[in-house]
């Protein structure tokens, strides 16, 4: 089937897993098959190295560099920004973006170290574009450590992926948003299969939907900033006929 430009949108595919899960792998054949299929659909990931926010990013996570905790979030999350122009312009022109990791692998991440709180971490990705559909590869950590050894870079540790992997189930209960949990133990093949229907069904939904109404990410959370700013005008009001009665 065949997209008409313009009139219609893609659809916003996540893949989210822990490290070694099959993301990757399962992101290409994807687009492979849905191009296969006539639809337009490209390959995008994050964090995306190319950009000089990414290059530092590439740093900190080849430990290259040290960065302050709060400071590599803020640039993880500033790297998806950066490329929210381009998801809407793609999404827009009837693209569907497969994309390997988004917000949810910046906050499990980051709220898995000491002294992070969910909330906080997922303050800077609030409004970022809604993803359509969710895919998380479910693995445990041993069995994904078993498809190739944790490497050199930042994170890939045992105990610290377990506490990633409880942060997931966290972000999971989240039912505003379309979270498909898909057994990452199967044979690449299946799960291809299970992974294209599922994003077929996402990519016909999103192609009844209007272009300029788009959904935000964590929007209760975008309702309650913007809730908390009314009620600072309201307090100020108050403040105003406090200090200059008539
Ligand atoms: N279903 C599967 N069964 C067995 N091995 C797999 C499966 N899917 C992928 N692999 C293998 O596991 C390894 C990791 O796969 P891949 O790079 O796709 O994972 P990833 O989730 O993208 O990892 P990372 O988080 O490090 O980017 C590769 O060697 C790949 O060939
Ligand atoms: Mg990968």
């Amino acid at each position: 089937m065949i997209q008409k430009q313009g009139c219609r949108r893609g659809a916003l595919i996540v893949l989210e897993g822990m490290d070694r899960v099959g993301k990757t792998t399962q992101c290409k054949k994807l687009v492979e098959a849905l191009c296969q299929c006539g639809h337009l659909a490209e390959l995008l990931r994050f964090p995306e190295r190319a950009t000089e926010v990414g290059q530092l990013v590439d740093s900190y996570l080849a430990k290259r560099i040290n960065l302050e905790d709060h400071t590599v979030h803020l640039l993880f999350s500033a790297n998806r920004w950066e490329h929210v122009p381009l998801i809407k312009e793609k999404l827009n022109n009837g693209v569907t973006l497969v994309v390997d990791r988004y917000a949810f692998s910046g906050v499990a991440f980051t709220s898995a170290k000491e002294n992070f709180s969910l909330e906080w971490c997922k303050q800077p990705d609030v409004g970022l574009p809604k993803p359509d559909l969710i895919l998380f590869l479910q693995l445990s950590p041993m069995e994904a450590s078993k498809r190739g050894d944790f490497g050199n870079e930042r994170y890939e540790n045992y105990s610290f992926q377990e506490r990633v992997l409880h942060r997931f189930f966290q972000l999971m209960e989240d039912e505003t948003l379309n979270w498909k949990v898909i057994d990452a133990s199967k044979n690449i093949e299946d799960l291809h299969r299970e992974i294209q229907s599922l994003s077929e069904d996402a990519i016909q939904e999103a192609q009844g939907e209007t272009l300029t109404a788009w959904a935000a990410l964590w929007e209760k959370d975008l309702k309650s900033v913007l809730l908390s700013s009314e009620s600072y005008h309201h307090f100020r009001k108050q403040l105003k006929t406090y200090l200059f009665p008539r």
